[in-house]
């Protein structure tokens, strides 16, 4: 597709500016518990502060948001626990070399439930192998829905994988109920680990548009 240029001028401002951000955040060979889509921070602050030595970063596209969990991480009086506004496929496009994750977790993410919209899951099997290349074999990946049909297609998704498999038996290591939770009805919660297969090399992220919020 063919992109204006103030488009692509933004786009690759916007990119130089999350990796200079980044480097500062992130010293080479740092591991990372990463959040994607981390709402209002409930998760994360809690979980950083129950695990001071994890470095705990959530990613999140809306800045008020990002903006009431910088507020609660500071409360809590945390330095293991960042929160930085990116798309979750740019920021791992901008990661610092050797910057790899320890842990992923993925909790109440937009369903997107029409199937034209399926595309714009953020849990689909070219970003989950992205995301491989970046883990060491045993991370954890922590998927939690209330969209039953979302649901299962990762849940199927996952075993045809090669860099991820279904671990059944894993315990969920800290139950906090965040804000999308808290009005869901019902959900389930599926835990992956990296596997020692090897993965692709990450492809550079493609020119998007603007980042969309889902339909919640
Ligand atoms: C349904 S909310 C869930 C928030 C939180 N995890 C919770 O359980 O309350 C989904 C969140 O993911 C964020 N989000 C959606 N697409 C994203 C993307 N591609 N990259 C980063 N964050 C994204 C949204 O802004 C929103 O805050």
């Amino acid at each position: 597709m063919a992109y204006k240029p103030e488009f692509l001028a933004r786009i690759t401002e916007r990119r130089a500016a999350l990796r200079t951000e980044l480097l500062t955040l992130l010293p080479a060979g740092q591991s990372l518990v990463w959040e994607i889509g981390s709402g209002h921070g409930h998760f994360l602050v809690q979980y950083a502060q129950a695990c001071p030595a994890k470095y705990c970063v959530g990613v999140d596209i809306i800045r008020d948001r990002l903006n009431r969990s910088g507020k609660k991480r500071d409360r809590a009086k945390l330095a293991n626990c960042h929160f930085v506004q990116a798309e979750a496929r740019e920021f791992l496009d901008a990661l610092p070399p050797a910057v790899t994750f320890a842990e992923v977790w993925v909790l109440f993410p937009d369903p997107w439930p029409k199937k034209r919209h399926h595309k714009n899951r953020i849990l689909q099997a070219d970003f989950l192998e992205a995301v491989a290349g970046r883990a060491g074999e045993g991370t954890r990946l922590y998927f939690r829905t209330d969209h039953a049909e979302y649901f299962q297609t990762v849940a199927a998704l996952i075993p045809g994988l090669p860099t991820w498999q279904l671990e059944p038996a894993a315990a969920w290591p800290l139950e906090q109920e965040t804000v999308f939770q808290a009005r869901a009805p019902a959900y389930q919660s599926l835990v992956a680990v990296r596997t020692s297969h090897p993965a692709r090399p990450a492809e550079t992220a493609a020119p998007r548009p603007p980042p969309r919020v889902g339909p919640r």
